[in-house]
């Protein structure tokens, strides 16, 4: 029996959620949930991933018609067209999903935001940035495993727009309500479309998605 397409929930104001509908999808997701997984199993896996939601994210990205001569004749074809996208991790945990994303996009561009957030106020704020100036007319892919309050990407995509770019999409391996809600609230109306493999249950006071993975930095790197 075929399968229903990937779930597509469109806000009002504009900003998209996907929600990727696929058995191989679940089936890494649930190994990556499970405690047990190790490291180097939770890299490769939440490398797998990527792949596969970069693959639903990229749906709209930009091409070129193009004129091909096969061995047997002539046709045309499509190519990425310039400005080239634009692959933006967010330090730290977002690292570990950038081989995942280029190896589908690779001459995608890469630039790094650090992010960081004040535990008092709350607030996120950036500590490394390493991008063009001008993002006019790009179209950026930004990688974040976990949007949980949503603060980071929020403030992410915040510096993103006012450098210029007009389609952002962000990459995150999970997602909790409270953190869709802010982007819906602060992003709305703004060229924004988030892909994901779940929105879980909620976030608990800890600030943890739930059931979500625990500490996707932590996982990826081994530093539990
Ligand atoms: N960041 C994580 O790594 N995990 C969560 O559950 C929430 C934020």
């Amino acid at each position: 029996m075929r399968r229903p397409a990937p779930t597509t929930s469109v806000n009002v104001e504009g900003m998209r959620i996907h929600v990727v509908d696929h058995p191989l999808v679940a089936h890494k997701l649930t190994t990556l949930r499970d405690r047990r997984t190790d490291t180097p199993t939770f890299r490769r896996l939440a490398d797998e991933l990527v792949t596969l939601l970069a693959y639903e994210a990229t749906r709209d990205v930009r091409t070129e018609q193009v004129g091909i001569t096969t061995p047997v004749t002539e046709t045309t074809g499509v190519r990425l067209s310039h400005p080239r996208p634009l692959v933006v991790p967010i330090l730290r945990a977002g690292l570990g999903m950038l081989d995942g994303m280029v190896r589908l996009l690779p001459t995608a561009e890469v630039g790094f935001l650090g992010m960081v957030r004040d535990e008092d106020t709350l607030k996120a704020s950036t500590y490394a940035t390493r991008m063009p100036d001008d993002l006019s007319g790009r179209q950026v892919y930004v990688l974040d495993p976990m949007l949980a309050t949503g603060g980071t990407l929020v403030a992410a995509i915040d510096t993103l727009i006012e450098r210029g770019a007009d389609d952002v999409t962000a990459i995150c391996l999970l997602a909790a309500p409270e953190g869709v809600a802010l982007m819906e609230r602060e992003l709305a109306g703004r060229p924004v479309t988030v892909v994901t493999a779940s929105v879980d249950e909620r976030l608990n006071e800890q600030g943890y998605i739930v059931p979500g993975l625990g500490d996707a930095g932590d996982r990826m790197y081994g530093t539990a």
